[in-house]
């Protein structure tokens, strides 16, 4: 929306020329208007200062009704407050006028990425039922989503594998939420000394040894008809592991020195970061307790495997940390995002928790920087970011690959022209004509 005629037909011009269909407004008014009609608008782009409903105004009902429609300003009176103000009152990016067009056409083409991936997000939640907080685009997660959906109403046991920190617990408690069942146990076998790992489980008679001087329920019965998470289940002593096999199969157990077998109709899902083969292979687990977990399998793969996830997890996490120590809540610079894209994750999800929330209480400014990241993530070789990339989508075309790859490199070298062209092999004018080539990349002011 711009109310001066001549700038409104160039940036129609400019964004049509690109392919976009555009929908034009000359005040606030008819900006709304055209939103109500319910046609495909994806974003907006909107002057500040107009007459009747000003830009702010019109952000403000956008955010509210069309919350993931990205609002884009262009103002002349450009300050920093009102820029920080703006997009604290929810604007999704600030353009100075004049506007730079390769700078706008880039801005318009992210805004829209966005808006696509945050569509398609609420479209597979509410197929799947997942709860917000949980976060997966990628064709590996979105498989795990899909079986934890189906595997949810039975009661059927459930074994979810994965490194540490790549959110079995997430999966076992999205099943859970999924399954309508009421109440979910956990108990975590590595927590406890080995001894009591059996008494926790199954509970105890009075008498049953020496400080038993009540009765004492299990978890087993505790979780009753919810679900009982076991999580490090490699760790169950093999004495205890025919007592699990026996409960898996038939529902029943008995409490420590009873003779008498109770039944309980708790479904089990159990977890662990190792491999359980091999732990059978070693002699650790019973092989008739492995084929009995092993029913439903969730194998969840370390995040360097999926790294197409890191940019929305970053993003979500950050808000949720935001919450949880009260902090304002900060953007993620597109460096930033390619770093933590690039880097190899050894503690998973759990680690990029820790270096959002230490970025998140250190950072000088409003966004989080590649100054607030540990050196170890800013310093990650560009090739693996390549590599990243052929895995996520192994049939792109070749020059869209040397897109891609180009604008990695030149995010790990922070934009350092003479460094990427090194790195990629080419001399620096190859490099310079590339990027002409690449429409508008140049203007990135890398
Ligand atoms: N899909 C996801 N979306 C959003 N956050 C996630 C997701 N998966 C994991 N997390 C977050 O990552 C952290 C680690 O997850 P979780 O505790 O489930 O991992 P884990 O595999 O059980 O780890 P460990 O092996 O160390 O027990 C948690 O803070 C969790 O909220
Ligand atoms: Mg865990």
């Amino acid at each position: 929306m711009e109310d001066d005629e001549a700038q409104r037909k160039l940036l129609v011009a400019v964004l049509q020329a690109d392919g976009w269909a555009t929908f034009e407004a000359s005040s606030g008014d008819a900006a709304i208007e055209l939103l109500e009609k319910g046609g495909e608008i994806d974003i907006v782009l909107s002057d500040l200062m107009m007459p009747g409903m000003d830009g702010r105004g019109l952000l403000a009902v956008v955010n509210q009704r069309w919350p993931e429609v990205p609002f884009i300003v262009m103002t002349a009176f450009a300050t920093v407050d009102s820029a920080v103000e703006l997009l604290h009152a929810g604007a999704y990016h600030y353009l100075p006028k004049p506007t730079k067009l390769p700078e706008l056409r880039i801005t318009v083409r992210r805004a829209l990425e966005s808006t696509q991936t945050k569509r398609e997000l609420a479209r597979l939640r509410r197929k799947v039922g997942l709860p917000a907080d949980v976060v997966g685009v990628s064709r590996q997660m979105q498989q795990i989503f899909e079986t934890a959906i189906r595997v949810a109403p039975s009661s059927t046991t459930v074994l979810i594998t994965g490194e540490t920190g790549t959110g079995k617990e997430v999966v076992a408690r999205a099943i859970h939420g999924a399954s309508g069942r009421e109440n979910f146990v956990a108990l975590n076998c590595a927590a406890l000394p080995p001894s009591l790992v059996e008494s926790e489980l199954f509970g105890f008679k009075r008498g049953a040894f020496t400080d038993a001087n009540r009765d004492h329920a299990g978890l087993v019965e505790v979780a009753d008809t919810g679900t009982l998470f076991l999580d490090e289940v490699a760790e169950v002593p093999l004495a205890t592991q025919p007592k699990l096999l026996r409960f898996l199969q038939d529902g029943e157990f008995r409490r420590l020195g009873d003779n008498q077998s109770k039944k309980s109709a708790a479904r089990v899902i159990a977890a662990t970061n190792r491999d359980p083969a091999e732990e059978v292979a070693a002699g650790r687990m019973r092989e008739d307790l492995y084929y009995r977990l092993n029913i439903v399998h969730i194998k969840i793969p370390p995040l360097r495997e999926r790294p197409v996830d890191i940019p929305a997890l970053a993003e979500q996490l950050v808000g949720r940390l935001a919450d949880r120590y009260q902090l304002a809540t900060a953007a993620l610079t597109p460096e930033v995002v390619a770093a933590l894209t690039a880097y190899a994750w050894p503690g998973n999800i759990r680690e990029l928790e820790n270096v959002l929330a230490r970025a998140l209480a250190l950072r000088s400014g409003q966004s989080i920087t590649l100054r607030d990241l540990p050196p170890e993530i800013t310093r990650v070789a560009p090739a693996a970011a390549g590599i990243g990339l052929l895995e996520q989508e192994p049939t792109l075309p070749l020059d869209e690959v040397e897109r891609r790859y180009i604008l990695r490199v030149l995010e790990s070298t922070l934009g350092n022209k003479l460094k990427a062209a090194e790195i990629l092999g080419i001399d620096r004018s190859t490099l310079h004509r590339k990027l002409k080539q690449m429409q508008g990349i140049a203007a990135l002011q890398l």
